[in-house]
């Protein structure tokens, strides 16, 4: 059975009752309790992973082949906008990334329009709130098939 590593970066463990306003009511749980619907559904197994630490996530992602996964899918949250080590170490460790975000971070301030991982991602898919991660599950299923 295929695995798919899912991250979610810096304060997604707030969701539920962070900036509402932006990101809904629903909590981390919720979604990882879609995707796993999803993965089910689809004969796949997923790891979830939250972290606020970004060597975390930068060894998260490094060790990701050598624990079998066969894909990522990943909300690197503020990291998007800032981090050159997670954006290699997406590159470095070679797996089918998907990017997702919650918002549609190009309707918002400036300094969210610019994604350090989106050209080492095979894609992005932003602003769907919860959808965002179910479509790239499926995606990734996709990709993996
Ligand atoms: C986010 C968008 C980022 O700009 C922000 O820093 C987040 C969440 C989203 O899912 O919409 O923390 O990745």
């Amino acid at each position: 059975m295929s695995k798919v590593l899912v991250i979610h970066g810096p304060n997604l463990n707030l969701l539920g009752q962070r900036e509402k306003d932006i990101y809904g009511d629903t909590t981390l749980e919720d979604i990882n309790a879609c995707l796993n619907e999803v993965a089910t559904d689809a004969d796949l197994e997923i790891e979830t992973f939250q972290s606020n630490h970004e060597g975390d996530i930068v060894d998260k992602i490094g060790q990701a082949k050598k624990e079998g996964f066969a894909a990522i899918l990943i909300n690197p949250a503020a990291y998007t906008h800032t981090s050159v080590a997670i954006r290699d170490a997406v590159a470095a460790v070679e797996l089918p990334t998907v990017e997702v975000h919650l918002s549609n971070i190009h309707a918002r301030e400036e300094f969210r329009h610019k994604s350090l991982i989106a050209p080492v991602a095979y894609g992005q898919i932003s602003g769907f709130g919860v959808d965002s991660y179910v479509l790239g599950l499926e995606a990734i299923i996709g990709l993996i098939a």
